[in-house]
């Protein structure tokens, strides 16, 4: 069945590897019959900084709250236009593909710029203004599918198990989860391209290849096992309850199979 893809990619370079696995996603989704939408966010010379311009017309023009501004402007659609486009991309897409390389182990900041730009309250938080509510494996964004692609110069060795940077799926749950999962999303296992410095052009092959691998599964595959707010696990909606994942502290808790969250 013909799905929606919203591609998200931050790279100004066109030679990058970044924007050459962009082109392979393209093809690969349109070959599949998918709908692709895209957001190239250096070519649309995104605005990163979230500051007083993204609120046309204040409740407060005394003090700047972020919070009560974003869901003062999203209800009352006094959001900014590029910020109304990304979110009318956003409600058409069924899955949402992020490109991008690691910088400082992270979104690059135009992405991240992004995230905090149209991630609204009143739709990826404060969904339907009720506190905390709906969050983690429900919100605005319920339904839709997740995936980040990602270019890592360092080589695989150093995020391995015990490698020396940390496990790569794990340095990236302050997105995967406190972002994606936070609002709904079902969040795929992360694809990365390691030591990029320095790929031949058979490896490059292979990392396309890989990718178009993980695109034919963006519909099927699993996703990762985080634990939903509202599926018994938090009683109160804060903290593990003490029968779940005994003794395991910190974010391998929140992941269902904590032994497989590396
Ligand atoms: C500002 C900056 C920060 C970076 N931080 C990291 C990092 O935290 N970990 C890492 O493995 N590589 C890091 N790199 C290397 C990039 O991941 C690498 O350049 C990129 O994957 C290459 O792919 P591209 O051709 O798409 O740019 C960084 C590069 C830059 C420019």
């Amino acid at each position: 069945m013909q799905k929606t893809v919203l591609l998200i990619h931050a790279h100004p370079e066109p030679t990058s590897l970044t924007r050459t696995l962009v082109e392979a996603a393209k093809t690969s989704l349109l070959a599949s019959g998918h709908r692709v939408l895209e957001s190239d966010l250096y070519a649309m010379n995104w605005k990163a900084v979230f500051d007083a311009a993204d609120f046309p017309q204040r409740v407060n023009e005394d003090r700047l709250c972020f919070v009560s501004e974003s869901g003062n402007a999203y209800a009352k659609r006094a959001q900014t236009q590029d910020v109304e486009d990304e979110q009318a991309k956003l409600r058409q897409a069924d899955a949402i593909v992020f490109q991008f390389p690691i910088w400082w182990f992270s979104f690059p900041a135009i992405l991240k710029g992004w995230v905090d730009r149209v991630f609204a309250y009143g739709l990826a938080y404060g969904y339907k203004d009720a506190g905390n509510q709906h969050r983690y494996g429900e919100g605005g964004f319920a339904g839709k599918r997740a995936l980040l692609s990602v270019t890592v110069g360092g080589p695989f060795e150093d995020y391995g198990a015990r490698g020396i940077n940390g496990s790569l799926e794990q340095i990236l749950f302050p997105i995967t989860h406190g972002t994606l999962f936070f609002s709904g999303m079902e969040v795929l296992p992360t694809f990365a391209v390691y030591g990029t410095g320095r790929l031949s052009e058979a490896e490059t092959g292979l990392a396309i290849e890989g990718l178009n691998n993980r695109l034919d599964g963006l519909f099927t595959d699993a996703p990762i096992p985080f634990r939903a707010q509202n599926s018994g696990d938090y009683q109160d909606k804060h903290q593990l309850a003490a029968e779940i994942a005994p003794g395991r502290t910190g974010i391998v808790a929140h992941h269902a199979e904590p032994d497989l969250f590396v």
